[in-house]
């Protein structure tokens, strides 16, 4: 994971200014709540009704706030209507795809019904009946608008060598409060008591990187019992290890990025530095408790008895210590403050927008058929574009040059885009006509939408043309991922097919850096596709063995178990998710604060 990078764009994004009118809360209350800031309800006594009904009743609607700036209109568009009827010659192509497609379903459903076990039932028992908590997905309930969010890698801790962690052991996503949206990281404390795994710290500065790249503030729940301790060597020392999330704390502290702690549970050894790092961090009594060493730990050093409460409970960091900043005296009061502080952060919401978004005209069910089981399963990715786009439009870029790769301007859900997508092998034409389109959007500022799926490539070079050939190619990727890595437009990548070798790097692949990366369930990633070993490989034996392990490591689950991408997402689901990251990216121009950062916030 590198962070790095992501500090050099919230820093670029800094530097380009692109906030608005200077507020400050020496206006009064009534400024900001008429005024399109977050709607408040801090001026509401905890315990009222309100704070009753929390997670009970069906939220009211959050008001809508006009923007003092004044309306932005787009310039009108009339782009062409892909054709997305299937010639009847392809039918059988369709079918087979639909058929994969079920099995890869079926594979998803499954793994998602583990997700919602959580640790399974005798430590969700335990969990609310001893422990008398609520779990992690009610606790989000009560902290967010709505469901409508957007959840990060739901299936990473599946199938690891040490095992099923379900959710890695915490819940993380990006959802709206008081219709700002925020990333969040909820530890759940079914899986082991939400101690932390290798994986888990992995998703959890995941989920700060994206807190950071698109500029979001991020709430974490934290109910941990610190680092799982038979795999300390792979949490602890190195640099994207456990310490990491706290370094990662100050350094968005410093870049005003903000972040809030509810403690709704264990915060031990490394889970206290959480929210001692954080800007601002409520405690709930009786539940919560921070400390660097359990009441155990305390007897077998000391001989001292004594209870969770007294040594770091709710009482303790509210009254003497200073630890934290708000006491709630049960669950639904700490999100009811929880939210409330959001509301105090000085942000402006983005425009709603009120034109009316043209639907695409064809079915996106159907994009269970185009989602290839095979790259020799392919068809034309207009039929796969057409049914992502407002009104199956798309202008087409340099449609007659480099034909491997669709390149065009399209609306998703009523934000322009830039879409790349293969349509074949990734050709040195190709490459040069990517390289042009993303210099064409970074420089307009549109979003690029990357569709990945390109050929196998063969490796033997059989003749000096041949071998001519594939270096001019080599050339012009390489100039498109120098053109792809620098664009500072957002990117979004999505594996709709197979994506191997270099090839992925010119699409925009995890190491280039997207926003957001998802994959379709038919999904293949890996060095090489499966099947293609014998180009590298002389010996029978180890070509088998090769195509094998390639077969197994590259599927979409293999690859989202392990983090290498946001999530898995169905074909059908694709739009809906890209309109989601394309509204949350957005926000970040509408943030009222453009100061550049001196310090991190300290605790004091
Ligand atoms: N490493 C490995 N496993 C741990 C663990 C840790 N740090 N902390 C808890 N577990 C395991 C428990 O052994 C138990 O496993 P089991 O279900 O297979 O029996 C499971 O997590 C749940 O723990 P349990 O104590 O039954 O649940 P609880 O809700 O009553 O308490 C904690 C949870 C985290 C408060 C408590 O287990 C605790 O204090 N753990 C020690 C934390 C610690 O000292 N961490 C130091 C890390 S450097």
């Amino acid at each position: 994971i590198s962070c790095g990078s992501s500090l050099f764009n919230s820093l670029y994004f800094l530097k380009r200014g692109r906030s608005l009118t200077n507020t400050s809360f020496s206006k009064p209350l009534s400024w900001i709540t008429e005024n399109k800031c977050i709607p408040a309800a801090f001026n509401l006594p905890h315990g009222t009704l309100k704070t009753q009904l929390r997670g009970l009743t069906p939220r009211p609607p959050i008001p809508r706030y006009m923007s003092s700036r004044a309306p932005r209109r787009r310039l009108p568009s009339a782009f062409p209507v892909l054709d997305g009827a299937f010639q009847p010659i392809h039918n059988h192509v369709f079918e087979e795809n639909a058929r994969n497609s079920q099995v890869c379903l079926k594979r998803y459903m499954e793994l998602k019904k583990k997700v919602l076990n959580g640790g399974g039932v005798n430590a969700i028992a335990h969990h609310t009946q001893k422990n008398k908590k609520v779990l992690v997905r009610d606790r989000l309930r009560m902290l967010l608008d709505d469901e409508d969010y957007l959840e990060l890698s739901p299936f990473a801790g599946f199938g690891l060598p040490y095992g099923d962690i379900p959710s890695a052991g915490c819940i993380t996503g990006i959802g709206k409060i008081n219709g700002l949206w925020c990333v969040f990281i909820a530890n759940d404390a079914t899986v082991k008591g939400g101690t932390a795994y290798p994986i888990t710290v992995k998703k959890q500065l995941r989920a700060q990187e994206v807190s950071m790249q698109n500029r979001l503030p991020c709430v974490y729940l934290v109910d941990s019992g610190g680092a799982f301790l038979p795999l300390q060597s792979d949490i602890f020392p190195d640099k994207n290890h456990g310490g990491r999330i706290f370094y990662n704390e100050a350094v968005m502290s410093a870049v005003k990025i903000p972040q809030v702690a509810l403690v709704c549970g264990s915060c031990t050894a490394g889970g206290a530095y959480v929210p001692t790092l954080a800007e601002e961090v409520v405690i709930v009594h009786s539940i919560g408790t921070i400390f660097l060493a359990g009441p155990p730990l305390v007897k077998a050093a000391t001989g001292e008895e004594v209870i969770p409460e007294d040594l770091g409970g709710a009482t303790l960091h509210s009254e003497v210590s200073g630890c934290v900043d708000h006491f709630a005296a049960v669950e639904s009061e700490g999100y009811e403050c929880t939210r409330n502080i959001i509301s105090t952060l000085n942000f402006e919401l983005p425009e709603e927008n009120t034109t009316e978004v043209e639907e695409p005209l064809y079915s996106a069910e159907e994009l269970m058929g185009l989602a290839p089981k095979s790259y020799n399963y392919s068809m034309d990715v207009r039929l796969i574009v057409c049914r992502l786009t407002d009104g199956s439009q798309l202008q087409e870029f340099k449609a007659r040059y480099g034909t491997t790769l669709l390149t065009g301007f399209a609306r998703i859900e009523g934000h322009q885009v830039g879409i790349v997508a293969n349509n074949g092998e990734l050709t040195y034409e190709a490459s040069l006509k990517g390289s042009h389109f993303v210099q064409l959007c970074d420089q307009r500022d549109i979003p690029l939408i990357f569709l990945q799926n390109t050929a196998p490539q063969p490796v033997h070079t059989l003749s000096q043309a041949k071998a001519e050939m594939n270096t001019n190619r080599l050339k012009a990727q390489g100039s498109m991922m120098s053109a792809v890595a620098c664009a500072s437009t957002p990117k979004i990548t999505v594996v709709i097919g197979g994506c191997h070798g270099g090839d992925s790097y010119a699409m925009c692949g995890r190491a280039f850096d997207p926003n957001f990366l998802f994959l379709w369930p038919n999904a293949r990633v890996s060095i090489l596709a499966p099947g293609h070993a014998d180009a590298l490989v002389q010996e029978e034996r180890e070509t088998v063995h090769i195509n094998e392990q390639l077969k197994k490591e590259s599927t979409a689950f293999f690859s989202s178990g392990r983090l290498w991408d946001d999530g898995v997402i169905l074909p059908q689901d694709t739009r809906k998710v890209l309109g989601k990251c394309l509204k949350i990216i957005k926000q970040q121009e509408y943030q009222l604060s453009k100061e550049k950062p001196k310090s991190q916030l300290f605790r004091l």
